[in-house]
């Protein structure tokens, strides 16, 4: 039994290439913020605005152990940007049957392309255009052991997701 999960910031392209690839190995892929929407019957940013930041975090928590400990079958698992960053999550990137790839983007693809989705992230929802830049370079710098913790690094900056897809693929045989 194989988890693969795919982990890297806001804007890295998890989802993207976490369907591609189910697609490609005829894996079932899930989300793990979807999983998260669907048991609070919430979007994330609604999540945060109601419940606060901590209460996600502990949900988050909670769906991922669930989801690495699944018994039914294969499963390709598409994190949130945070996910390695709290509670010890990021040990179950290593855990026994776990794959984990970090996608991994500069800050300048990021900046690039969460410039017109900030509004639908609460943790960029504040930021004008001249902040974003800064604040993803400072957060990147935090998050970044977590990211490593990861057993394969892509690098996704100017590929297609079919090229990142078959990289993937390349590593998991
Ligand atoms: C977060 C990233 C989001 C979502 C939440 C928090 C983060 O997921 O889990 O808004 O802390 O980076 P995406 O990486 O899929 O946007």
């Amino acid at each position: 039994m194989k988890k693969v999960v795919l982990v890297g910031y806001m804007g890295s392209g998890k989802s993207v290439i976490a369907s591609q690839l189910a697609d490609k190995m005829g894996v079932t892929f899930v989300e793990l913020d979807a999983c998260i929407e669907k048991k609070c019957n919430l979007p994330v940013a609604a999540i945060f605005e109601k419940h606060g930041e901590l209460y996600f975090r502990k949900l988050e928590r909670e769906l991922f152990v669930e989801l690495i400990q699944d018994t039914s079958g294969d499963l390709i698992i598409s994190t949130g940007g945070g996910t390695p960053c709290y509670y010890n999550n990021h040990e179950l990137l290593q855990a026994e049957g776990v794959v984990s790839i970090y996608l991994k983007a500069s800050i300048a693809t990021l900046a690039n392309r969460l410039k017109k989705e900030s509004a639908t992230r609460p943790l960029l929802a504040n930021l004008n255009l001249d902040d974003l830049q800064e604040f993803i370079a400072k957060h990147l710098f935090d998050r970044n052991y977590y990211y490593n913790q990861a057993t394969h690094t892509v690098i996704v900056d100017n590929k297609s997701v079919a090229q990142i897809t078959s990289e993937i693929v390349d590593l998991l045989v």
